[in-house]
């Protein structure tokens, strides 16, 4: 499917998010303080800027960036490269929100695979919580999620076509059927 558009189209974007949780799984108790986590990198801080800036326009908080949930990110992203052909992974029972973006012919850089995400914010409605024929707004409505707190992120270079896997992660999940996102 993409080979055929690469002589007009040398850009292909598609994403998909783990959009029907059933039900937010309670967030893990407390634990006790995770010890003090290495400041995000540029990478990082690049995903947790773009999430926070669409949720702010919306009037929601800010997520916090997740070490681990990015080295779920980030091992998922390379599971996918190495033994599926950088695909987009089955996130169906994760206990984590997840969207995912695949991007050829050009490289992806952290703030453009969540703008991607976030650009289908005008086939969302909010009064009726209902998303435009064709679009995927629950990439969007993740983003934005109210409960989800926390954020992780990773991105695996593909071999073919200048290819990229983008992955990020949420906890709690959002998309959680029935409800509006903030
Ligand atoms: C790192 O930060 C600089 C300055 O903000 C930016 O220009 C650059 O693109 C960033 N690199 C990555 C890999 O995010
Ligand atoms: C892997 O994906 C590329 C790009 O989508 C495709 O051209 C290639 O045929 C795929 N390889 C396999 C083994 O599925
Ligand atoms: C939701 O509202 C929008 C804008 O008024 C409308 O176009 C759309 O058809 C509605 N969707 C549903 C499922 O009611």
């Amino acid at each position: 499917m993409v080979k055929m558009l690469s002589t007009f189209a040398a850009l292909v974007l598609l994403v998909t998010c783990q959009c029907s949780a059933q039900a937010a799984s309670p967030a893990p108790a407390g634990g006790g303080s995770t010890p003090a986590a290495a400041p995000p990198s540029n990478a990082s801080q690049e995903y947790l800027e773009a999430h926070n800036q669409a949720r702010a326009e919306v009037g929601v908080g800010p997520l916090q960036w997740s070490p681990s949930l990015a080295k779920s990110a980030s091992l998922t992203a390379r599971l996918q490269r190495d033994k599926h052909n950088c695909s987009f992974a089955n996130l169906a029972n994760s206990k984590y929100g997840g969207n995912q973006l695949w991007a050829g012919g050009f490289a992806m850089t952290p703030r453009a695979a969540v703008e991607t995400w976030v650009a289908e914010k005008k086939f969302y409605t909010y009064e009726n919580n209902s998303c435009a024929p064709d679009h995927r707004c629950g990439v969007y409505t993740q983003v934005v999620w109210k409960k989800s707190a926390e954020l992780g992120c990773a991105a695996a270079a593909c071999p073919k076509d200048q290819s990229s896997l983008t992955i990020c992660f949420y906890n709690p999940p959002g998309n959680v059927v029935g409800e509006k996102p903030y």
